[in-house]
């Protein structure tokens, strides 16, 4: 088939692949909440068929929790593997009063679909699916597309780690594609080559053995929420700089090279702020907004749970106080160097009369990946031809933990293209899609198998 005769079946198909995506968001798969587990089942049972639709030979792989979902078009020998990686769990929806419209009823306002998983990561998992559908309607094709699919990346991607370890040689690829990402801002697409690692943590503190009065006992007993203010304070201080010893030991510096890269980015600080309700930012002194979202590490508290939270007062001395809270990593820094260093800390943090659990609940290095190579080159040609413009270079702040592995283990190339927008409200109420982007990305998906067809013609001669 022509690149013409791809392009006209994928908008021939344009509304069938609309409400089959929409198809998709109704299925709650959220993966942290047991409650929710037979909808992921749900959730890879429909994209299992609708890969076997396209006459492929899915396979649903069991595991201790998620299924994964694994299909491949015919080998080609000597030619290059594409491995498509994405995921169909999504984030609880909580709070629900602030949806617009509930989660798993797509809407379609001002050219987005708004739905829980949207962007993240069903709409854009979707591109590549549609876009190989319509490549699929050739007889051979000059390359093999792996994909490989999971219902856990939003809590940790523990099956698949155990997996990818032991199956190398089944996902051997050229290339890892994966879009699960954000473009530069509207109309401006990216070609994404670093991702911020990350740390989870729950810390528990415990002081007296039930809630007391704090008439009777306040002032005698330490208070286990005010020990946790005090322990939080000590993590970063007003410069936003982290005090864990030793944490920022293998930072890279950011070269002058890439600081001039990113502050020639077109980017309005004050339309960026403005747009999440704030007038201005705040981050590591010295340091730009780009550059502390991409390049530089973080700590941030993410929850914070301990004594009465209902209506009006109540004179409690609470027994627990606990804080989840992440660190945002950069290559080179070692999340296990880590653990200890903040463990030791923590501890003589801790107050007299107060106990600490410090739980580890995961962790994954950052990810950078060159920009010198073919399917850069690739994709590169791909965006431009479906957007007009060329892609703009960015890292991004956000983690993708089994990405770091697998390009690893496999040894790849990595490909990250994400479509979303900053403001999609990924994990928040409202989350969307621009459907412009989802029907660009089907054709920037279709190009870019085409360019690597190419390429792999050039290799030969
Ligand atoms: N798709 C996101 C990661 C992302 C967001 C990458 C924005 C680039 C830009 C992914 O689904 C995600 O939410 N990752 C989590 C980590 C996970 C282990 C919960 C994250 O970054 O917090
Ligand atoms: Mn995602
Ligand atoms: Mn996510």
């Amino acid at each position: 088939m022509s690149a013409e005769s791809i392009t006209k079946y994928i908008d021939d198909n344009a509304q069938r692949f609309e409400s089959e995506y929409f198809d998709w968001l109704r299925i709650p798969s959220i993966s942290t909440d047991p409650a929710y587990a037979d909808d992921v089942k749900k959730a890879a049972e429909w994209i299992a068929d609708r890969l076997a639709q396209m006459g492929l030979k899915p396979e649903m792989i069991e595991t201790k929790r998620h299924p994964l979902v694994y299909a491949e078009t015919p080998a080609v020998k000597g030619a290059p593997i594409i491995l498509v990686y994405g995921h169909f769990d999504v984030q609880p929806v909580d709070p629900l009063d602030l949806w617009t419209t509930p989660p798993f009823e797509p809407a379609v306002r001002h050219g987005s679909v708004f739905a829980r998983g949207a962007t993240d990561d069903k709409g854009q998992l979707l591109t590549h699916v549609f876009a190989a559908e319509a490549v699929l309607k050739e007889t051979t094709l000059p390359y093999q597309i792996k994909f490989l699919f999971e219902g856990e990346e939003e809590d940790g991607s523990e099956s698949l780690t155990e997996y990818v370890k032991k199956h190398k040689d089944k996902l051997a690829c050229d290339c890892l594609v994966v879009s699960d990402g954000s473009m530069f801002g509207p109309g401006q697409p990216a070609v994404t080559y670093g991702l911020r690692g990350l740390m989870c943590f729950e810390l528990t503190l415990t002081g007296p053995g039930r809630d007391l009065h704090s008439g009777v006992f306040g002032g005698a007993v330490y208070n286990p929420a005010i020990a946790l203010s005090q322990m939080m304070n000590r993590m970063i201080d007003e410069n936003g700089h982290i005090q864990v010893p030793d944490f920022y030991k293998d930072v890279v510096p950011l070269s002058e090279r890439e600081r001039k890269q990113f502050a020639d980015l077109p980017l309005d600080e004050e339309e960026f702020f403005g747009k999440i309700g704030l007038k201005k930012g705040f981050g590591e002194k010295g340091f730009t907004s780009i550059e502390r979202r991409w390049a530089r590490p973080t700590f941030d508290i993410n929850g914070l749970t301990s004594g009465y939270q209902g209506e009006g007062s109540k004179t409690v001395l609470p027994s627990k106080a606990s804080a989840k809270f992440t660190f945002r990593l950069v290559p080179k820094q070692d999340p296990a160097k880590i653990v200890k260093s903040l463990e030791a800390y923590l501890h003589s943090l801790c107050p007299p009369g107060i106990t600490m659990q410090l739980d580890y609940q995961h962790g994954a290095n950052g990810l950078l990946v060159s920009l010198d190579s073919v399917f850069v080159e690739a994709a590169t040609k791909a965006l431009e031809e479906t957007f007009g413009c060329p892609p703009f270079y960015t890292r991004e702040g956000g983690s993708i933990p089994i990405i770091t592995l697998m390009s690893d283990v496999l040894e790849a190339d990595v490909l990250l293209l994400g479509l979303g927008l900053d403001d999609d409200n990924t994990h928040a109420p409202n989350e969307k899609f621009s459907l412009d982007s989802f029907h660009k990305g089907i054709k920037t998906s279709a190009r870019l198998l085409q360019e690597i067809a190419r390429y792999q013609k050039m290799r030969k001669a």
